[in-house]
């Protein structure tokens, strides 16, 4: 199954995209905003047997992109990374690390930011690259689309590009 993860908390052009890739390509869409799950808090329990001990939305969420298809996280950047829930999110993915297991999932990162500097996203990226390492899951490729501050901003040209991208 092809997943698309919206990572803002709002309903933005981080919406718009994710529906989108569900309407145009099928992908079942998936609303961080809506999923309640803990932080991780460092407990360590994951380091000795590689399972998370929170049982909740975000365990399921994991479990259910690492078995395979096309994932794609969609995310606006905050301070140049991901926002503070989506990065809990990320955070989740730490139960993985013991285990070194490949999975046959494939990862993609979208980011849009309000600014336009080119490096504007590299901090979201090194974060992105740390998850498909931890998670096993291939890394298929980032998109970063600047100047997009409301949904409004996001022009034809950047659907056909994300189209284009998740191909
Ligand atoms: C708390 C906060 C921090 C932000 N930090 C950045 C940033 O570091 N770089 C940037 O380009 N845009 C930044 N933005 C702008 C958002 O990335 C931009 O508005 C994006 O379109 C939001 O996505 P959404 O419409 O899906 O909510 C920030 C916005 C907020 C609310």
């Amino acid at each position: 199954m092809n997943t698309v993860i919206c990572m803002s908390p709002r309903r933005g052009s981080c919406e718009r995209l994710t529906r989108l890739i569900h309407s145009r390509a099928g992908f079942d869409p998936v609303f961080l905003r809506e999923m309640t799950f803990s932080a991780c808090d460092g407990c360590g329990a994951c380091d000795h047997t590689g399972v998370c001990r929170h049982e909740d939305e975000a365990k399921r969420l994991w479990e259910r992109i690492r078995g395979g298809g096309k994932t794609v996280f969609v995310t606006p950047l905050y301070f140049c990374n991901f926002p503070s829930q989506a990065k809990a999110f990320i955070d989740r993915a730490q139960a993985y690390w013991q285990r070194r297991e490949k999975c046959p999932s494939r990862f993609y990162l979208i980011a849009v930011g309000g600014r336009g500097e080119e490096n504007n996203f590299a901090s979201a990226y090194l974060t992105f690259r740390a998850v498909c390492l931890t998670a096993g899951a291939e890394e298929a490729g980032s998109l970063y689309l600047p100047e997009v501050e409301t949904k409004e901003d996001i022009s034809r040209e950047y659907e056909e590009k994300v189209l284009k991208f998740i191909e």
